[in-house]
């Protein structure tokens, strides 16, 4: 097992394809590494040179005869194999292959990228990109990338799949002041990807907030494992682009018709505890704000400024982003009163009207941020020709040293007037933006990962010890000697009930007789429904009957289902009908799966019935490691909620029961891969229990 560390931190450095040319990668990479005062050891490698920028030239890595921790490639695409396997030979541990021409070209190139990283796992090597920039790290210090610039030191880790980004954002950074510990780019990923990345960040003592640029994501379960582990301590913000062709595929089951195409990513990185942003500037904005501000202990905003507009404007952005304006004390309220003029608004948001001084900031900050339900604070300032404006921006600074364990943030509009302030401010550690609502929504963003790591805290997968594995199991060698992938209704309510998910009784009849006889077992009322692999949409075909009340009605049924099936589809494989229970009506609900290819199975919950892709009421998790909370969080985020929990004056339903059928079934499908599709609608919720109308599953 190879130390990631040295990738960031190496003693020594090789440079393949180092070059005396100005303006080639091979010239650039070299002079970086030098420049940015890297300590170790540093080895240009080129046949063709004796010395290259004052060091010594070594024909290939072989010859240098002392350890060597990275080597950079920036030489041809076909050379690189050739380079790979001396390095392996000479016992490098790390490669950094800025080579274009791999995966990114196509076939063949996917086929030269292959070979490349056998050879990698032949010696033993661990491998950054190709097809990447390479990697920085401010701290050890080394620029082994050829890009422009080096990085200001901070405690951000930028970690992205696009290179010319990486150069872009690093650009930018230098303008507004801003700084990393590493940053990195994982081109291809063909060995290293996303989660060894974070691990690494997330063992770094430099890095307080790791920051991804992603377009997809290699290995799902690996990600999710090291996200979760390193965003109880630090918090990941992640922007991923590109909409994920994987959710408009699946769609011949309700819940994958459901599952929009970002669904799995959403759900992903949430269960990840990762925040995700969804521009570039939300990304730097709440990694800057991680940077320096204390994780707020809870929701509550209070809102400090020196005009109304704002205030307003900064209030109804703390109810979007999922806040609440804090209710000050009697305390705090009395002594706004018997400071600020009487023109002032003491309640929140505070006003220190238009002729404000910054003393009244001061005044205003301070007894705001001592009440202790004030969970963080937006300060937000117009610059008017009384006010101090670099006086409030250190009374900000002041009053974030006073109260370290309230975050701050701020929004000084204006421009010219402004700028030394805001230049103030960023150089101290204070996220301050043009206008009210970002600053909001960058606390938004801070409570939302505070959330996340408590429910990572207690992340436990729900798990049902009471299931029965060994009569799934053999309801699906059946069905698959029979021939099918689709389960017949009393199979999968058979499925559904040994894992203790209650479905309405039923039965197959093959004959009119045993029609009679399972109805008058399962008593009447009783519907019947067309029992056929080929049918999906039974009521379409005259294949369902409902409120059946006597034996004469289900003989009469019987037949007409069948024959209306097989006029509608003379092909179908008709297994009989099936006769189930009419239950009482509930409430219509839906439960259900369906499978992305990179995070595994999805479990769905929201409104059911006849409606359910109109009213498209869902909320999804990952199956995998679903926690109590995340079903119950999950139940919650549906209009169907406000029904179950007891619409105008309606009994509630029984949430419990629901939300074991929710984890019933995530563990069902956690428990059995071959399961490919299922949905359960309608489910009947009642005051108790509940009943699973119609199961479909579809196995692999
Ligand atoms: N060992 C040592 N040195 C070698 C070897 C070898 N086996 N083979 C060649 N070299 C030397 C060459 O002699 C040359 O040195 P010189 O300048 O003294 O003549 C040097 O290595 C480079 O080889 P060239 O053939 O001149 O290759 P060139 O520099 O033109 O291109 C490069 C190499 C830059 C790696 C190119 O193949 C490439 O991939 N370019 C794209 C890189 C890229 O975009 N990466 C993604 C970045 S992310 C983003 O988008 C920003």
């Amino acid at each position: 097992m190879r130390d990631l560390r040295e990738i960031i931190h190496p003693r020594s450095v090789a440079v393949v394809g180092a070059s005396k040319t100005p303006g080639k990668i091979g010239y650039a990479v070299l002079e970086n590494i030098i420049s940015s005062g890297f300590p170790g050891e540093i080895y240009p490698i080129n046949p063709k040179e004796e010395e290259i920028m004052g060091k010594r030239c070594y024909p290939t890595v072989k010859d240098v005869g002392k350890p060597v921790d990275v080597a950079v490639l920036c030489v041809p695409a076909q050379a690189c194999l050739s380079v790979a396997e001396d390095c392996g030979k000479a016992g490098v541990h790390h490669l950094v292959v800025i080579t274009a021409g791999f995966k990114e070209t196509g076939k063949e190139g996917r086929e030269l990228e292959n070979q490349l990283v056998s050879i990698v796992r032949q010696y033993d090597m661990r491998m950054v990109g190709p097809n990447c920039l390479g990697v920085m790290d401010t701290s050890t210090p080394i620029n082994a990338t050829f890009s422009k610039n080096f990085p200001l030191k901070g405690h951000i880790a930028f970690i992205s799949q696009s290179g010319a980004l990486c150069v872009a954002i690093l650009d930018w950074s230098l303008k507004r002041g801003l700084g990393f510990s590493q940053f990195i780019s994982m081109g291809n990923k063909g060995d290293l990807n996303e989660a060894d990345y974070i691990e690494m960040a997330a063992d770094d003592p430099e890095t307080k907030v790791i920051a991804l640029y992603l377009e997809d994501i290699a290995d799902g379960p690996r990600f999710i494992e090291s996200a979760r582990k390193a965003s109880l301590n630090k918090p990941i913000v992640v922007l991923k682009v590109g909409v994920s062709a994987s959710g408009a595929k699946a769609a011949s089951s309700h819940t994958g018709a459901l599952a929009g195409s970002d669904t799995a990513y959403d759900a992903a990185l949430a269960h990840a505890g990762v925040l995700r942003a969804s521009t570039m500037t939300e990304l730097f904005d709440m990694a800057v704000a991680f940077t320096n501000q204390p994780i707020p202990g809870g929701k509550r905003v209070a809102i400090v400024t020196n005009s109304g507009g704002p205030g307003v404007v900064a209030t109804d952005a703390v109810e979007l982003n999922g806040l609440e304006m804090a209710h000050f004390s009697a305390e705090t309220e009395s002594v706004l009163r018997d400071k600020l003029p009487a023109m002032a608004n003491i309640h929140n948001p505070v006003d220190v009207i238009g002729d404000a001084h910054y003393d009244r900031y001061e005044m205003a900050l301070d007894t705001v941020l001592k009440d202790p339900g004030v969970d963080g604070v937006s300060v937000l300032l117009a610059p008017t020709a009384v006010l101090e404006v670099g006086r409030v921006a250190e009374v900000i600074v002041d009053m974030g040293r006073k109260y370290p364990d309230k975050p701050l943030v701020a929004a000084f509009t204006g421009g010219a007037a402004v700028e030394e302030a805001v230049k103030y401010l960023a150089k101290h550690g204070v996220p301050t933006y043009d206008f009210p609502e970002p600053a909001v929504a960058t606390l938004g963003g801070m409570v939302r990962y505070a959330d996340l790591r408590k429910s990572l805290a207690d992340g436990e997968p729900w798990i049902f010890p009471d299931v029965d594995k060994n009569k799934v199991e053999n309801t699906f060698q059946r069905v698959r000697a029979d021939g099918r992938d689709l389960l017949l209704g009393p199979e999968a309510s058979e499925v559904a009930e040994a894992y203790g998910i209650p479905a309405a009784p039923s039965r197959l009849a093959k004959t009119q007789e045993e029609a009679r006889k399972f109805a008058r077992e399962l008593g009447y009322p009783v519907v019947m429904k067309i029992a056929s692999p080929d049918i999906l949409h039974k009521t379409d075909v005259g294949g369902v009957r409902v409120a059946l009340k006597s034996d004469d009605e289900v003989a009469k049924a019987f037949d007409e289902i069948l024959a209306n099936s097989r006029k509608a589809e003379p092909k179908a494989r008709i297994y009989g009908v099936e006769i189930q229970k009419m239950m009482p009506s509930g409430h219509e609900i839906i439960i259900g799966m369906t499978k992305d290819p990179t995070f595994g199975p999805l479990i769905a919950f929201g409104s059911g019935g006849i409606l359910v892709n109109l009213l498209k009421d869902a909320a999804f998790r990952l199956a995998r490691g679903l926690t109590r909370a995340e079903v119950d969080s999950m139940i919650k985020e549906t209009k169907a909620y406000t029904i179950l929990k007891g619409f105008r004056g309606a009994p509630p339903d029984d949430l419990e029961a629901v939300a074991q059928a929710i984890g019933r079934t995530a563990q069902l499908v956690r428990d059995f891969d071959q399961i490919v599709e299922m949905d359960i609608n309608p489910v009947f919720a009642y005051p108790k229990g509940l009943s699973a109308l119609d199961v479909k599953i579809r196995i692999a």
